[in-house]
């Protein structure tokens, strides 16, 4: 298992490019099981997630292959539909093939899916909507089991705006019988993605990003080469990072207005924050004012996925803030590892009250999750003295070229194999 060995206290400088969104090349791919053209996907991550997703699609029977920064997917010969425990166990969107399969084979058998240990991550929604465009679900010895005649479009009130519930249905609904309207839908930018992909295919879905998502199902759907969006996670992960460790960065290829509550928080703290067409540029040249509260919500809300890196630049900011996490029930998996470098951080249910300190220092951490791990890198970098972050798969699952990337501002960091 690597570990990054990280020498903190350096100021962040320069220009970096976003990567793809995991989070919307992760459903793109899953439904590219749709369909019997070829579709390829551009400038894809290299990260674990994205090639466990491949492995999936290659037990299907589905052709997924790289070619350079792009995969390109052929499900023309799929012929399998039953993905097991040890692949679904790897990733949480292993369950998003259970609405793409079903659509193509009318039958499907998915392990319960896997991913960040971050709570009691529930499948109710998923099957919930599904069983209303007509499927059978029977659930036995960690498998979920789905047979259907035929998909038939309907309505679907969801209790929570499920993010993996809302994109399964869409992937169910694109080619039933009838039109489908997803009430209480998520409305993440990666839902306007999958929506914008489907749409690529010859799919007739409206609404992505409004609450409420209305497919008409069409009988067939063709090919398409697709650029997802950038990754809004990754930015955020480096503006926070910026204004942890002082610095001025140039993030390209990113879309602003995805990162609005983020933005906001960061002019609390203190930092100048521009955003241009597709870039963002932040400069943090004084100790970061600590920000009230933080209570992450549902898009467009302030992003569970960057819960942990605000955390980590709480603990140095002047005055004390409280961070409520309100989407999963044990997100705070790296507040004791935080401890081991100073932090201030007492958790009381769902809420970090965090008391600002000048300096972190350094210590010996472990990441136990994808975002906590991405966390108590940039808390490294902003620290005084040497760190050492072990078990860095969890980062790997998410972020490609991480190292590369922060060294290119200016970190002082590298990766080591234990
Ligand atoms: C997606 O997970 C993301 N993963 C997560 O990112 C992200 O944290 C999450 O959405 C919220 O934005 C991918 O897109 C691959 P949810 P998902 O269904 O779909 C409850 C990362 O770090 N719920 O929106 O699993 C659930 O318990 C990952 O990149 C049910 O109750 O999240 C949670 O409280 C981590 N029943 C809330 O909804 C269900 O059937 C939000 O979960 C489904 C969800």
């Amino acid at each position: 298992m690597d570990k990054y060995i990280i020498s903190g206290g350096r100021r962040l400088e320069g220009r970096v490019r976003v990567q793809t969104a995991k989070n919307s090349v992760l459903p793109i791919l899953a439904a590219a099981v749709l369909t019997d053209e070829p579709v390829t996907v551009l400038n894809v991550p290299d990260i674990t997630d994205v090639r466990n997703m491949v492995k999936i699609l290659g037990c299907l029977g589905c052709k997924a292959v790289y070619c350079g920064n792009d995969i390109v997917i052929d499900s023309s010969s799929a012929d399998n539909c039953e993905i097991p425990r040890a692949l679904a166990h790897e990733l949480r969107s292993s369950v998003f093939l259970l609405g793409s399969v079903i659509s193509r084979f009318r039958r499907a058998k998915i392990a319960y899916p896997g991913g960040c240990d971050i709570g009691l991550r529930p499948v109710d929604l998923h099957l919930t909507g599904l069983k209303r465009l007509g499927v059978k679900i029977t659930e036995s010895n960690g498998y979920i089991n789905c047979e259907c005649e035929k998909l038939t479009g309907n309505e679907i009130m969801l209790d929570c705006p499920s993010v993996g519930a809302t994109e399964n249905i869409m992937l169910a609904a694109v080619r039933a019988e009838g039109t489908t309207v997803i009430k209480n839908a998520a409305r993440e930018p990666e839902i306007e993605d999958l929506q914008n992909f489907l749409n690529a295919l010859g799919g007739r879905v409206r609404g992505a990003g409004s609450g409420s998502v209305v497919v008409e199902g069409v009988k067939k759907l063709g090919g398409c080469i697709y650029q997802p969006i950038a990754d809004r996670i990754e930015a955020g992960t480096f503006l926070i990072a910026t204004a942890m460790c002082g610095g001025d960065v140039e993030l390209n290829g990113v879309n602003p207005e995805n990162l609005s509550s983020l933005l906001h928080k960061l002019r609390e703290n203190g930092c100048k924050l521009r955003a241009k067409n597709d870039k963002i540029f932040i400069r943090s040249d004084r100790r970061p004012v600590a920000v009230k509260s933080i209570e992450t919500q549902p898009y467009p809300g302030f992003p569970t996925d960057l819960q942990a890196q605000m955390t980590a630049l709480c603990c140095i900011c002047s005055g004390n803030s409280i961070v409520t996490e309100n989407l999963f029930e044990t997100r705070f998996k790296y507040v004791p590892e935080l401890r081991k470098m100073g932090a201030d951080i007492t958790v009381i249910d769902r809420s970090a009250f965090v008391r600002g300190v000048e300096k972190l220092k350094g210590a010996t951490t472990v990441a136990h999750d994808l975002r906590g791990g991405a966390a108590l890198v940039v808390a490294a970098m902003a620290a005084e003295g040497e760190s050492e972050v072990l078990d860095i798969s969890h980062i790997d699952r998410g972020y490609a070229r991480f190292e590369h990337k922060l060294s290119s501002l200016g970190a002082r960091i590298r990766r080591v194999g234990i």
